[in-house]
Order: C-alpha cells, then structure tokens, then sequence
C-alpha cells in the first residue's frame, strides 16, 4: 500500500519529492504545447522554465531560451493590438489568452495562442506567471484564406452587380431610343412598365398608364375581343401575336394605324410571365403602299390604251404586208408584234395586282367540267411551247363553280414558270386528282428549284429569288396574283420544292363552292 506523505504533491504515490519533480516534468514534456514559466520577481520578468514542446515551436534551445523575456519571440513586429491588452492583464494579475505574431529562430512567422495564468504566493503578490503557447499557424491561414476569399466574393458580387446595372441601364437606353412603343404586360393584361416612346406618340403620363388593364388604357383602344384571344394565347402557347393591325381614333393622336406584335418574355425567374407588346404606327407606311399601289393602277390603265392602239396598228400593218415584199420587214414586224404581246401581258398583271389590292376583283362564277378546263388549258398553252413536252395525269370527275378567265390563269401561270425555269429537254407533270371535298393540280417541273428561305416569299409581291433575278425578266407578281386569286376560290396554294432539282407547285378548291 503507498502511503501519502503530507504536504506530497501527488499524493498516495509513495514518491519522494526529487521522484515527484522528475513524474511532473516528464508529464509537461509529453505535452504537444508549449510551457514556459517566468518570475515575475525578477526584473523583466524572465524565462525560468520551458517545456520540450516550446523548444520544438519556436526552434530555439533551452540555453537560448531560459533567462529571457518572451517578447524576444515578437523580432521587431512589435505594434501588434494584442500586446496592450496582454501587457494590461500581466499588470493586473490576471489570466488572459491572445493570439500574437511571432517568429521561430530560423525567421519563419508563426501564429502563437498563449494562454497565461498568475501565480501568486501567500500575500496575494505574483511569483510566476505560467504560459501555454500553442502553433494555431494552420488554422490562422485557414481563416486567413477564408477571410480573403469572403474578399474576393464580395468584391466580385459587387463587380458583378456593377456590370448587371450597367447592362440594365444599357438595355434600357436601347428600349427608350428604339422608335416603337413598347409596353410590358403581367399574364392578366396589365401595364406594368411602358417607354418614352409610348408615352411620347400617345401623348399620356406614365401614372394614367402604369397599373391599368391594357383594355382600359385611352377609351378602349385595345380592346377588341380579337386581340384578347390572342393575347390569351401568348403566354400558355407561347406563340407570338404577329402583325396585329389596329385602326382606332386615338383620344389625342387621331386616326391612326397600328400595328401590333406581342411576344412572351423568354426569361426564366422574375420575369417569367412577361409579355412585351410592341406598338408601330403605320399609318404613313400604309398610306404610301396606298399611294403607290394607286400609281400602278393608273400608271397601267394609261398605259393600256396607246399599247392597244399599237397592237392594233400593227396588226393593221402585217395583214398591208404582202407575204412576198421585203422579208425583213416581216421579220420586224412579227418581232414587234411579240414584244407588244409581252408588253401587254406585264401590263395585265399589273392591272390584275391592282385590282387585287384594291378589293374590286369581281367573279365570274359558273360551274365548269374542272378535268375539260385542265386539259384545254394544256393544250392551249402546249402550242405556244411547242418543243417542250407537258404531260397531264389523274382526273377528278368533278363539276365545280369557279371564275373560269381567272382559273385558266393560274393553270397557265404554273406551267409558264415550270417551263421558264427548268432545261428545254425536261418535261413538265401536271396532276390532276380530288382529296376529299377538293380538287387538286400539281404542275411539277425538274428546274432549279427554291431554296428553303425562298420558298416563304415566293407568293409575296414583288418577290423575285435571288439566282434567277439576272437570268429570268418578270416583275415578280405572277404568283402573288395566282395565290390571291386560289384564295378568292376558298383554296389555298403552295409549294413543295428542292433547290436545283425542281419544284412542285399545288393549289387545291373546294368542291361545293358557297361563294
Ligand atoms: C509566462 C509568459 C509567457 C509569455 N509568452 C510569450 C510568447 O510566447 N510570445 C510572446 O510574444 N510573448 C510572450 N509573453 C509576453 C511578453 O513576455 C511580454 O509580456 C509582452 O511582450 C508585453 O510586454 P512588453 O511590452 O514589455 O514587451 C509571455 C509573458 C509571460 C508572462
């Protein structure tokens, strides 16, 4: 049984007081941190103990160490914030942990937690001070890092908020220079933001605009059933409202015409369900297409009259020729006669096209045997091309109302393009066949074709494809006037084509017309 020794250290161990030393010292040297005690008795304070561990932190002997002041660890970096609250609690006589910069033998900088704790003899005055130094390098620069990449976010959030107001204010100054009127409405239609523009051509305040129903805005421009479905539309289908046009008489702008399109706001988050309505008036623009479409029809009708004048003239003139006077007189006198007949043929288009965009195109609708009125027109038209073969195919059997001049037009105009635009030794196909409660007639040539971003303009008016503008004259009406003339018989044409191996182009009418 070990027996305690009074006034022992470690009591019950049995040691002697030379053996309990030698226990206690051993126990501090097995620590990982550092141990130093000073005497604060002494003057400056000095070292009289260090562990093994502080050797090992701060690189220097014990020889070195013992009988300095610790500040000897701090070199010449000596303004540090924590040494005036250290030097307070040393002064005060009390414990205290700080985080100080100091430097190993070899120069190197380490971070140094010192816990430090008074000992104070029987009176109350302090003997020793006791240290307990800890390396915390590692996570210091862990925190280190940590605070400069919290730096570096910020700072980049903050460039990045910069450059997304800069963006903002650079769209905006485009949506307020741009000269349309342009409003953004919520899924129910109403105004949450307008530009200058609109406020400027309207003539209206942004507080009689913002907040309000589309439907309500002036004295109910907008709204027309029509364009509600439509804009109902945008945001579940998202497709577009295209070329809406409005003709209202604005409270302060007048008579004017609008034209609308009306686009979901394709962006994920805030701003989701957006749609931007864009506003063009096109009153003007209209009124010269008017102007201009007035100039054709009376530029043409004028110049009808003299050509008539001279076909007949001419005419006149070959039927004076004898057969047997000079042949080159002949000659010319055919030549002139075709060129007249071309003349006259561009006219009548044009005359065609005016009458179309006038609206005073009148039906001459009577029933015709569609697969007689086919076959003729080939035949007919087969003899002003006679070395070209047009073969006909199918049939439908069908009598059906339609404005025979004008049918008959379309039918030549489909296979005059089909001969003007594919080889001389290439036949033509038409075919002709009933789908349902319609007729059909395909005319099918092996020609150059239309190339896809083509093929969506070749039925505008005055269109002409860019490869056969050079090779082949015309005005680019011929198709508009057939399209527009297929759509006054409630059909529809199109085209199916591939560029450099020819095209097919088809129209279909109903059967029973109810025109
Ligand atoms: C027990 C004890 C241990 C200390 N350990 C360190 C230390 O490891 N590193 C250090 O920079 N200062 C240490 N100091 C603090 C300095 O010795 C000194 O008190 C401090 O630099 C402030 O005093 P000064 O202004 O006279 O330098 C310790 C002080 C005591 C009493």
């Amino acid at each position: 049984m070990i027996e305690n020794t009074p006034g022992s250290l470690l009591p019950f161990t049995g040691l002697n007081t030379m053996e309990e030393l030698s226990l206690l010292t051993t126990a501090l040297n097995s620590t990982t941190a550092g141990i130093t005690i000073t005497d604060n008795t002494q003057p400056d304070n000095p070292i009289i103990f260090c562990n093994d561990s502080f050797e090992m932190i701060t690189g220097y002997k014990r020889q070195e160490i013992i009988g300095r002041n610790c500040r000897f660890l701090q070199g010449t970096d000596r303004a540090q914030p924590e040494l005036d609250k250290l030097r307070e609690h040393i002064n005060s006589g009390k414990a205290c942990r700080v985080e100080l910069r100091n430097y190993k033998k070899d120069g190197h900088l380490f971070y140094n937690e010192l816990y430090l704790s008074p000992v104070k003899d029987a009176k109350g005055n302090i003997r020793f001070f006791i240290g307990i130094q800890n390396d915390v390098t590692a996570r210091k620069n862990a925190e280190e890092t940590l605070v400069n990449e919290r730096e570096a976010m910020a700072r980049e959030v903050a460039e990045t908020t910069q450059r997304l107001r800069e963006n903002e204010q650079y769209l905006a100054s485009i949506i307020e220079t741009v000269r349309e009127s342009l409003i953004v409405l919520s899924p129910d239609l109403i105004v949450l933001s307008v530009n200058h523009h609109f406020l400027r051509v309207f003539q209206v305040t942004l507080e009689e605009t913002k907040g309000r129903s589309l439907f309500e805005l002036g004295n109910g421009q907008w709204n027309s059933e029509q364009l509600r479905v439509l804009l109902d539309q945008v945001l579940p289908t998202s497709n577009p409202v295209l070329d809406f046009e409005v003709e209202h008489d604005f409270p302060t702008i007048g008579k004017k015409l609008m034209l609308l399109n009306a686009y979901r706001v394709e962006l994920e988050g805030k701003y989701k369900d957006r749609i931007l309505l864009a506003i063009e008036d096109i009153t003007e623009r209209r009124a010269m297409e008017m102007r201009k479409d007035d100039f054709l029809s009376i530029a043409s009708h004028e110049l009808k009259t003299p050509l008539t004048t001279i076909k007949g003239y001419i005419q006149v003139a070959s039927t004076l020729v004898k057969a047997d006077t000079n042949p080159r007189l002949v000659n010319i006198l055919a030549k002139t006669e075709k060129s007249a007949e071309r003349l006259n043929n561009l006219i009548s288009e044009l005359l065609d096209m005016a009458r179309i965009q006038s609206g005073s195109v009148k039906l001459l609708m009577e029933e015709y045997d569609f697969d007689l009125l086919v076959r003729e027109t080939i035949f007919e038209f087969g003899d002003t091309v006679p070395d070209r073969i047009i073969k006909l195919e199918g049939s439908t059997d069908v009598k059906l109302l339609l404005d025979e001049g004008h049918l008959v037009q379309v039918i030549v105009n489909l296979l005059s393009n089909a001969i003007k635009y594919s080889d001389n030794s290439s036949e033509v196909n038409v075919y002709i066949g009933r789908v349902g409660d319609y007729v059909k007639l395909s005319v099918t040539d092996k020609g150059v074709g239309i190339s896809e971003d083509e093929k969506k303009h070749v039925f505008d008016r005055f269109f002409r494809s860019q490869h056969i503008q050079m090779k082949y004259p015309g005005m680019g009406i011929g198709l508009y006037i057939c399209d527009q003339i297929i759509k006054n018989h409630n059909g529809s044409l199109w085209v199916e084509s591939t560029h450099g191996e020819g095209s097919t182009f088809s129209f279909t009418i109903p059967v029973n017309q109810s025109l």
